[in-house]
């Protein structure tokens, strides 16, 4: 098929003209509402989507015709505007739960679902390339777009990202992975320059996408804003030609991130960059193998670079191949018709499903959860009103709705109407716009609880008359800006921990349980207060069906059996990232900020366990409703030391539910590799799987395989990935925390060479 579209590409290549080509690499400028002004576009009026990231030109001459391909986001399901001018006809999608809670789904399975009824919204509305999925690696909880990511570990990053891209793709449009690479912060994101040794580079932050790139061949990828060890992402040969298309074997395009190289083209709030010489120059980016240029309207700067022979005929025409072999596969190119006419209702269901099977249940003393359908609640708490589906800026979804927190408890449990009802009008009376970088959105500061005699009294007589209390707080964050360390943000408010405090003195003092919900982009404190309440759930957002998908979790219509993908630290300072986050101003050159990646290989568990640091909830981690136990671990094939064919190591395991309730469990392998001159981490996740819901007492047997590529460690003075000699651990575990786990031993005999890469590249 590649050859199919090869040939293609280069037939459609000999009837181009330059100016032609030029167009395809550059894609049609800023006005992002309205292109059919714009004749480079090709784009059929009636075909517009509206509220598209963009557009990749098409070509009209005498013997080609390629329309306009359309591009949108994003990571928590299709962004494109829900009304159009002239027409009562709505243009919904689904938003889908953010990318740290599918993560803690560990479930490829339901994770490529949703790519695939996500991708069918992509198609459904006309649309070519998603603009996802982001999978960035959470070094440090306070990235602004963590919400957008997977994990702070790059495997469950690379199998969440080759599910989501299988279950976009199959619809015959496009996945985009991004941002390639070291994206890890958005402070002053466009002049940012990540300092990564290679080792971590290729251990920690590349290799999800490795993983990706070789096992899903995700259509596009996107360049980063930011500068790796000096150079942009958008600028390096080495990064775009030799490690991905030559060591990886891509075979899509790569495209810049939204104004990477004409940042003085932005809208006024990023105005003060304007003056900023120092960004991504287009011809470099093609030469490097940047294909195309997004938003685009640089076609004028690409011309004059060929002009003075900065940019040959020869890089322009491989980034048009590129570029073409891929547009080819899509439904414009093909004049496919398409209806507007996604189902809606079935990604609904779809979207609570995920949802619930991957919010966490961080504590559950004395089996105070699930409460029984119908028991009374006294739910306290803004956000349960204001339920915060997802984060903001380009990863933002218009969907018809969202089911808040309070409608998913009023649908299944009765809730205190007194308490409701100040919280709706608190609500509505408090409510303010909160100014994010990229936009507002509604937010209210928690009530105060002292001198609050009226919410005082609520509580008093809640903890009388109902059966337990929730409390919903809440977090949003986004695009353009990092969190902040600081109390309202990382930790709780002064108000919020007063209403803890408050709720939970009252209803314990009678025997009852309080439970917390946290409706939050990431990370948030919680060993401020956690030994105060009985029930923590880690709902991040869920989504459109954020509301119900928590009322599941509550009434133990679902078992709980998501587990976290990243580290809940004991406190900030303890982020092995957190002295160099979000980095420190370049003393030569003010305007660019310099992100010194100093934890190298040491980030999220890897630190915590090697370092032996305790934490609040190790990476992993998650409750149930029932039991699990681990029986027969064994291995059932080990064939790591020969040198041919798919050497790798196969366990096999039985787990048994046995407890009460039926549930799934997710299932980890970790392996601690011998110490080697260069330093290895205390172990590492190398596998998991995630049962079959488990009626109690029905056991299964699971296995997990791991190839040599996956246990190989990267040596940076060699150039090689490597399995070193020696004792490898194995450990089949529940979580991260090994403690009490036993480990099966396997022996590597000599050192194994896994693959050899390019000399010296990405320093
Ligand atoms: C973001 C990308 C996004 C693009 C288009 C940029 O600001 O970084 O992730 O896909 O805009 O909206």
């Amino acid at each position: 098929m590649d050859n199919h579209y090869q040939h293609r590409a280069n037939e459609l290549l000999a009837h181009m003209s330059l100016s032609d080509k030029l167009d395809l690499l550059s894609g049609p400028g800023m006005d992002l509402t309205n292109y059919s002004g714009n004749p480079a576009i090709n784009l059929d009026a009636e075909l517009a989507v509206e509220g598209v990231a963009g557009y990749i030109n098409g070509v009209n001459n005498e013997a080609v015709n390629i329309p306009a391909i359309k591009l949108a986001d994003g990571p928590a399901g299709l962004r494109i505007a829900p009304t159009r001018e002239g027409t009562d006809a709505t243009f919904y999608a689904t938003s889908w739960p953010i990318g740290s809670l599918l993560a803690s789904s560990w479930d490829t399975q339901l994770v490529e679902e949703v790519g695939k009824a996500a991708g069918d919204e992509v198609k459904r509305y006309g649309v070519d390339f998603l603009l996802a999925p982001g999978m960035n690696i959470q070094r440090n909880p306070l990235a602004g777009r963590n919400f957008e990511y997977y994990s702070e570990d790059p495997i469950v990053s690379g199998e969440m990202a080759v599910a989501m891209v299988k279950g976009i793709q199959s619809n015959g449009v496009g996945a985009t992975i991004k941002h390639f690479v070291a994206n890890n912060a958005e402070t002053n994101r466009f002049f940012s320059d990540s300092q990564v040794s290679p080792r971590a580079l290729r251990e920690i932050y590349l290799r999800g996408f490795q993983i990706a790139v070789t096992e899903a061949q995700p259509w596009a990828v996107m360049t980063s804003y930011n500068k790796l060890n000096g150079a942009y992402t958008g600028h390096r040969h080495d990064l775009l030609t030799e490690v991905l298309r030559g060591e990886w074997g891509f075979k899509g395009f790569v495209m810049s991130d939204w104004f990477a190289s004409n940042v003085s083209g932005l809208a006024t709030d990023f105005s003060h960059y304007a003056t900023e010489p120092d960004h991504q120059s287009a011809a470099l980016q093609i030469k490097a193998g940047n294909d195309l240029i997004e938003p685009g309207g640089l076609k004028a700067d690409l011309q004059a670079s060929f002009d003075c022979g900065e940019l040959s005929e020869a890089d322009i025409d491989r980034s048009v191949v590129a570029i073409l072999m891929q547009i080819q596969k899509t439904p414009s190119f093909k004049q496919l018709t398409y209806h507007n006419d996604p189902d809606l209702n079935a990604h609904g269901k779809l979207a609570r499903q995920a949802a619930a099977e991957s919010m966490v249940l961080l504590k559950n003393t004395d089996q105070a959860l699930p409460y029984s359908a119908g028991a009374t609640l006294a739910s306290f708490g803004t956000v349960q009103i204001n339920t915060l589906k997802g984060g903001t800026g380009s990863g933002e979804v218009n969907s018809q709705q969202v089911i808040t927190i309070a409608q998913g408890l009023e649908d299944t449990f009765q809730l205190n109407q007194s308490v409701m009802q100040y919280y709706q009008e608190y609500w509505q009376e408090n409510q303010y716009e909160k100014q994010a970088l990229l936009g507002k959105y509604p937010f209210a500061d928690e009530p105060p609880v002292a001198d609050n005699t009226v919410l005082q009294r609520l509580i008093r007589d809640a903890a009388q008359h109902d059966h337990a209390a929730v409390i919903t707080i809440g977090r949003q964050a986004g695009e353009g800006e990092d969190r902040t360390a600081t109390r309202g943000d990382y930790l709780l408010s002064a108000h919020e921990l007063a209403l803890i405090e408050a709720v939970s003195e009252a209803f314990h003092q009678v025997n009852k349980t309080v439970t917390v919900i946290l409706n939050v982009n990431g990370v948030v404190d919680t060993y401020e207060w956690q030994d105060k309440v009985d029930g923590i759930l880690m709902a991040y957002m869920g989504g459109q069906q954020t509301g119900y998908a928590v009322a599941d979790l509550l009434s133990g219509k679902v078992t709980p059996s998501g587990k976290l993908a990243q580290t809940i630290p004991m406190a900030y300072q303890d982020v092995p990232s957190a002295p160099t986050f979000p980095g420190e101003k370049d003393k030569q050159n003010p305007t660019m900020t310099q992100v010194d990646y100093h934890e190298d290989i040491l980030v999220g568990y890897r630190y915590y366990s090697t370092k032996k640091k305790p934490v609040a909830y190790p990476f992993g981690f998650g409750l149930s409703y029932t039991d699990f136990q681990y029986d027969d671990v064994a291995i059932t094939h080990n064939s790591l030391n020969s040198k041919e064919g798919r050497a790798e190591l196969t366990l096999s395991a039985t787990i048994t539910n046995t407890g009460k309730m039926a549930g799934k469990d997710v299932v980890q392998l970790y392996v601690a590799a011998p110490q080697t001159p260069l330093g290895a981490p205390a172990y590492e996740l190398k596998a998991f799987t995630k049962t079959a819901q488990l009626s109690a007492g029905e056991r299964c047997t699971v296995t997990m395989s791991v190839t040599q590529q996956r246990l190989a460690s990267f040596n940076p003075e060699r150039n090689v990935w490597v399995l070193v000699a020696g004792d490898y651990h194995v450990y089949v575990a529940p979580s991260s925390d090994l403690s009490e786990v036993t480990a099966l031993t396997v022996h590597i005999e000599h050192d194994i060479v896994v693959e050899h890469t390019t000399k010296g590249a990405l320093t």
